[in-house]
C-alpha cells in the first residue's frame, strides 16, 4: 500500500519510465498512473503494450515544456509527480544541446510551477550521477559531492536539480531528488552502450568502443532503480537528495566482453574509435544514505541481470529492429564515420 496512489509520471514511454510504471503497477495494487510523454525518438508506446489495457493506467501525449498542455493534464487529482522526461543521450547533447535545455531545464521548471499550484504533495526528480562530473581511480560520489557536470546533458540535469531545490526552499514544494548510476535492462534505446552493443553483435556489426575502452560506469539493473524511486517517493524526506547505485563498477571493455561471451561471439567485432569529447572517466556511487534512510538495497546480481537483459534483446528482435531507425544510423555515421 502506498500513501501516494495517483501518480503523474512524465517520460513513461522511455526506458526507465516504462519499466518503472510496470514495476509500480505490479508492486502497488492501489496505485494509478497517468503517463505524460511527448513521444520523442526515444519514447515508444510499445514499451507499455502489455499494460495498456490496465484500468489503472492512462496516457496523454504532451510536452513538459508546454505550460498549457501540462496544466490541462496535471490537476488536483494527483498525489505525486515523478519526472523521468528528458533528453538523455550524452552524444546527442554534444551534437546539439538545444533540446536538452528546453526539455531538461525549462520543462522541469514548467512541471514544478504547475505542480505547486495543485494539491500534489510530492515531486520526485529523476536525476543522474553524471551531475557530479568525473572521478579519478578512487573515491565515490556522495550527496555532498559538489556538482561539476561536464557534458551539455549532465549540465542540463544539474541545472534542473537546482531549480527543483529552489522550488522546495522558496515555495515549500515537497521535492525529492534521486541521482542514479547507469541503468540497463529491457526496452533501453539502442543508442546507449549495452543495447547498442548487444543489437550490433546480433547483426554481426562492429561495436564502437570510445577511446581506450577503460572508462568506468557503476551499473544498476533497471528494476533496482524502480524500487529505489518508489522508496524515495514513499519514505524520502522532502528537500533531500538520494544517490542510487548498483555497486557494479565495470570498464566499457569488460561490459563489451561480457556481452560477447553471453552471445557466444568473439572479440573481432570490437572496434576502437575516437574518444567522446569531454568523456567522463569514472562514475561510482556511494548509496549508503538511500540504504540507511530509505531501507532500500539493490536485489539483482550484475551477472544474472546482464544475461537476462541480453536474452531479452535476443528474444525481442522486432522491438529493437524497429527502433534502430535510419536516423540513428545517420547520426553514428556523422559522429564516428562508417563502421
Ligand atoms: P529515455 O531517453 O529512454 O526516455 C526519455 C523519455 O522522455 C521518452 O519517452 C521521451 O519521449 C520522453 N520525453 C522527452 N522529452 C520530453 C518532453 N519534452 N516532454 C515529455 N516527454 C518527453 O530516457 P531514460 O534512460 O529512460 O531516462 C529517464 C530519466 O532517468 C531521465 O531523466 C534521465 O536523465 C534519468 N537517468 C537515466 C539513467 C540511465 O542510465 N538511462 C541513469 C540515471 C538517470
Ligand atoms: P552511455 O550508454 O552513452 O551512457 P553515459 O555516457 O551516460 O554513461 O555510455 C556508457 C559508456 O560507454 C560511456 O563511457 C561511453 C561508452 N560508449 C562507447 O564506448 N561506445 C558507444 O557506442 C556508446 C554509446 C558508449
Amino acid at each position: 500500500m502506498s500513501s501516494y496512489k495517483r501518480l503523474f509520471v512524465t517520460g513513461g514511454c522511455g526506458f526507465i519510465g516504462s519499466n518503472f510504471i510496470r514495476y509500480a503497477l505490479a508492486n502497488r495494487s492501489d496505485v494509478h498512473v497517468l503517463n505524460f510523454d511527448k513521444l520523442t525518438y526515444a519514447g515508444n508506446a510499445e514499451n507499455l503494450a502489455d499494460i495498456e489495457s490496465d484500468e489503472r493506467y492512462s496516457f496523454v501525449r504532451g510536452d513538459i515544456a508546454d505550460r498549457k498542455a501540462v496544466s490541462d493534464a496535471l490537476s488536483d487529482d494527483f498525489d505525486a509527480v515523478i519526472n523521468f522526461a528528458a533528453e538523455t543521450h550524452v552524444d546527442r547533447s554534444i551534437l546539439d544541446a538545444g533540446e536538452f535545455i528546453t526539455t531538461n531545464v525549462l520543462g522541469t521548471q514548467v512541471l514544478l510551477e504547475v505542480a505547486r499550484q495543485t494539491s500534489v504533495s510530492r515531486y520526485v526528480q529523476i536525476s543522474t550521477d553524471e551531475v557530479y562530473g568525473s572521478l579519478g581511480s578512487t573515491g565515490y560520489f556522495t550527496e555532498k559531492t559538489p556538482l561539476a557536470p561536464n557534458s551539455p546533458y549532465s549540465a542540463s540535469k544539474a541545472a534542473a536539480d537546482l531549480i527543483v531545490r529552489s522550488y522546495h526552499h522558496t515555495f515549500g514544494l515537497g521535492v525529492v531528488i534521486t541521482r542514479c548510476s547507469n541503468n540497463f535492462g529491457p526496452y533501453q534505446f539502442p543508442e546507449k552502450l549495452i543495447p547498442l552493443f548487444v543489437t550490433n553483435a546480433l547483426a554481426d556489426e562492429k561495436l564502437p568502443l570510445y577511446g581506450d575502452g577503460l572508462n568506468v560506469r557503476d551499473w544498476i539493473y533497471v528494476d533496482d532503480h524502480s524500487s529505489a524511486i518508489l522508496a524515495a517517493l514513499e519514505r524520502g524526506t522532502v528537500g533531500e537528495v538520494y544517490n542510487i547505485g548498483g555497486g557494479n563498477e565495470r570498464s566499457n571493455v569488460e561490459i563489451t566482453r561480457a556481452i560477447l561471451a553471453a552471445l557466444g561471439k568473439d572479440g573481432s567485432l570490437i572496434h576502437f574509435v575516437k574518444d567522446r569529447p569531454g568523456h567522463d572517466r569514472r562514475y561510482a556511487i556511494d548509496s549508503q544514505k538511500a540504504r540507511r534512510d530509505l531501507g532500500w538495497k539493490p536485489l539483482h546480481s550484475f551477472g544474472d541481470a546482464l544475461e537476462a537483459t541480453v536474452r531479452w534483446y535476443v528474444d525481442n528482435p522486432t522491438w529493437w529492429q524497429r527502433v534502430k531507425s535510419g536516423e540513428y544510423r545517420d547520426y553514428y555515421q556523422k559522429q564516428y564515420g562508417s563502421r
